[in-house]
């Protein structure tokens, strides 16, 4: 087992530390050699089809559906097409608007989680395409769907997960420049930058995973208080969901995650002396917001934990402890930003004493609906 762990006290931490690769895998050969645009010759959709979708449904359960939430924003911001998210238990129970040019897409990385694969045939009933985002070729979420999108993320075996749910953004962004490309929403000049940012994405989250330490310090910090938050706007807002999960599912503390502006219409009342808030704020067109939102938590007493973009200096002086990421565009911010919310709920985990691996009540896979 030890040997498994490839000399790392434990598989998530392992896994956190393989996204790097995880990352290079999952773009591989999905980018064209000139490194000008995306191909996904997996696909078996036509361009026809591809110009007839009039929406896009993303369906899944926990961190699969975290993904799904910027995947939503990468699709719409990318291929200009509206797409609405859906939890899985949920979907096919509030009679969703299916038509067959919808195309709904399952993210799942075991590929077996029931409520996925009952949303998937609900969809497919109804007559709509599915693509399926899966970690595991041949799995039966795979195998029902009429797309597959595979990420490359090998396999994962903590409960809590981390590689997968980056491969699954990495899958969002080469699906989402894919769709852009056939349907002429970006110029290719933009779809060249967005490549070769995404090209630069492993080496940056190494970069981040060689201060883990700071992120360990924060984490020993939280690890003694039992309710804390996070905010965050936009796309940050999905990224900091998945921060507060991989907490609950491995630390036991109880945290919640908030859009940045609506703390003030209730959850406000909450903040008292003390109680950490981490701040997520890598996006440039709602910064300022953030660093207002960050004041009305700090004047109740909250000791605020601020994640950011290198060059912006205006949150230093407003958070209490800050961490820099590195710079890329916006939309591709939550596949660094993620990474330092991973290590702290490990970090807070192990503080505590828990079973990082095998958290308690939770399996890795969920066969029952
Ligand atoms: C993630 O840390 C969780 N263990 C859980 O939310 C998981 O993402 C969810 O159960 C979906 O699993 P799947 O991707 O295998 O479908």
């Amino acid at each position: 087992i030890t040997a498994e762990k490839a000399g790392f006290d434990h598989f998530m931490l392992k896994e956190i530390y393989e996204q790097p690769k995880a990352y290079r895998d999952t773009m591989g050969s999905r980018i064209d050699p000139t490194g000008k645009k995306v191909v996904m010759n997996e696909l078996k959709m036509t361009n026809e089809y591809i110009k007839s979708i009039q929406q896009v449904h993303i369906v899944a359960c926990g961190t699969a559906y975290h993904a799904g939430m910027v995947g939503k924003s990468i699709i719409e911001k990318l291929a200009r097409i509206p797409v609405e998210t859906d939890v899985a238990s949920e979907y096919r129970y509030r009679s969703p608007i299916i038509t067959p040019n919808t195309l709904v897409v399952v993210v799942s990385q075991s590929g077996e989680t029931a409520d996925t694969l009952a949303a998937l045939r609900e969809a497919k009933r109804c007559g709509a395409r599915v693509v399926a985002v899966t970690n595991v070729v041949g799995s039966s979420v795979a195998r029902e769907a009429d797309d597959v999108i595979v990420t490359w993320a090998g396999p994962e075996i903590a409960v809590a997960s981390t590689k997968a749910y980056t491969s699954q953004l990495i899958a969002f962004y080469l699906f989402g420049l894919y769709l852009a490309q056939t349907l002429g929403t970006q110029d290719e000049a933009y779809i060249a930058d967005v490549v070769a940012e995404l090209k630069q994405l492993p080496e940056k989250v190494e970069q981040i995973l060689e201060h883990a330490e700071v992120i360990k310090e924060c984490a020993e910090q939280i690890a003694t208080h039992n309710n804390l938050f996070f905010i965050g706007r936009g796309i940050d807002y999905a990224v900091v969901l998945e921060g507060s999960l991989k907490l609950k599912e491995i630390s036991y503390i109880h945290s919640e995650a908030y859009p940045s502006g609506e703390l003030k219409h209730g959850t406000l009342a909450l903040i008292e002396e003390g109680i950490p808030v981490i701040a997520l704020a890598t996006q440039p067109d709602l910064f300022e917001k953030t660093v207002s939102n960050i004041k009305e938590v700090k004047a109740r007493g909250a000791y605020v934990f601020g994640i950011h973009t290198t060059g912006e200096t205006e949150l230093g002086k407003a958070v209490d402890q800050m961490l820099e990421i590195p710079q890329t565009i916006p939309l591709l911010s939550p596949a660094l930003s993620v990474i330092p919310l991973q290590l702290l709920a490990y970090y807070a985990s192990l503080a505590r004493g828990n079973d990082v691996d095998k958290p308690r009540n939770l399996a890795k896979s969920v066969t029952v609906e």
